[in-house]
C-alpha cells in the first residue's frame, strides 16, 4: 500500500509516521507513506496557496492550481484507488471504513486548512470525503493521521499478533472486553478466574459475554437491530 498525504503544514506529519507500528510497516514494505508539501506546487515567489474567498467574509480557500498539480504529478507516477479529502462535512470514519481502505493500494489524501478547499477541486478530483468526527480541527493532518493508523494496521503482516486486529473493538461489532496482565492480585484487586484456568472455550465465552455486557452499558447503539 502507498498512502500520498498532500499538505500545507507537512511538518505536523512527521512525528505519527516515523515512529511505532506505522514505521515498522514502512520498514517491512507493507506500507509507504509520502508527504507532500502543497507549497512546492505553487506559483510565484510566495508560494501562495490560498487565496480569498470570492463573495467575501472570514477565512482563505485554498487555490486549484497548485492542488491541481501535485494531484496530477501523482497520479501521472501511478494509478489511485482514491482521492480523499479530510474535511468535517465528510463521510464519518469508522471501522468498516477502515476495513475496507486497507483493502485498496494506493490513495491520496488531501488535508484541508483555513476555510477548506475551492470547491472545484472536490468536483474533478475527490473520490472520498472522510470526517473523524462532529468537531472542527485546524487542518485535516490529525485527521489524516487517524485515518492511515486506523487502515495500516490492519495490514496483514503489521501487527506482530496476526490476530490482534481481529479482536479490537468494533471488528465484529462489539466493544472489546476487559484485559488483564501480572500480578494477578494487585491490592486485593484480582483478576477473574476464569482468564487463568487455562480452559480456552471457557475463556472465549467469557470474553464474549464481557463484551456483550460492555456494549450493551456503554455503546447500546452498536446493537441495534442485532440478536445476540
Ligand atoms: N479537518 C478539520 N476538521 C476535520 C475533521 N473533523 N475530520 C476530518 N478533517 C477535518
Amino acid at each position: 500500500m502507498r498512502i500520498d498525504i498532500i499538505s500545507v503544514v507537512p511538518g505536523l506529519l512527521e512525528g505519527p509516521f516515523s515512529h511505532s507500528i506505522l514505521k515498522r510497516a514502512e520498514e517491512k514494505g507493507l506500507a509507504t507513506v509520502r508527504v507532500h508539501n502543497l507549497r512546492d506546487y505553487a506559483g510565484g515567489k510566495q508560494k501562495q496557496v490560498d487565496d480569498y474567498a470570492f463573495g467575501g467574509g472570514a477565512g482563505m480557500v485554498m487555490m486549484i492550481e497548485p492542488i491541481a498539480k501535485c494531484i496530477e504529478a501523482l497520479k501521472s507516477e501511478r494509478e489511485y484507488d482514491e482521492v480523499i479529502y479530510m474535511t468535517p462535512d465528510g463521510k464519518k470514519f469508522d471501522q468498516q471504513m477502515a476495513n475496507e481502505l486497507s483493502l485498496k493500494e494506493n490513495f491520496i489524501i488531501l488535508c484541508g486548512h483555513y476555510k477548506g478547499v475551492d470547491e472545484r477541486v472536490r468536483l474533478k478530483w475527490i473520490t472520498k470525503e472522510i470526517s473523524i468526527g462532529d468537531y472542527v480541527l485546524s487542518g485535516g493532518e490529525l485527521a489524516a493521521a487517524v485515518v492511515t493508523d486506523a487502515i495500516i494496521r490492519l495490514i496483514p503482516g503489521v501487527l506482530n499478533d496476526e490476530s490482534s486486529a481481529l479482536t479490537d473493538s468494533f471488528q465484529d461489532g462489539l466493544l472489546a472486553p476487559p484485559v488483564y496482565t501480572r500480578p494477578a492480585d494487585y491490592e486485593g484487586m484480582k483478576v477473574p478466574e476464569i482468564l487463568m484456568s487455562g480452559h480456552q472455550a471457557k475463556i472465549d465465552t467469557w470474553r464474549f459475554e464481557a463484551s456483550v455486557r460492555r456494549t450493551k452499558e456503554r455503546r447500546p447503539d452498536l446493537l441495534e437491530g442485532k440478536e445476540i
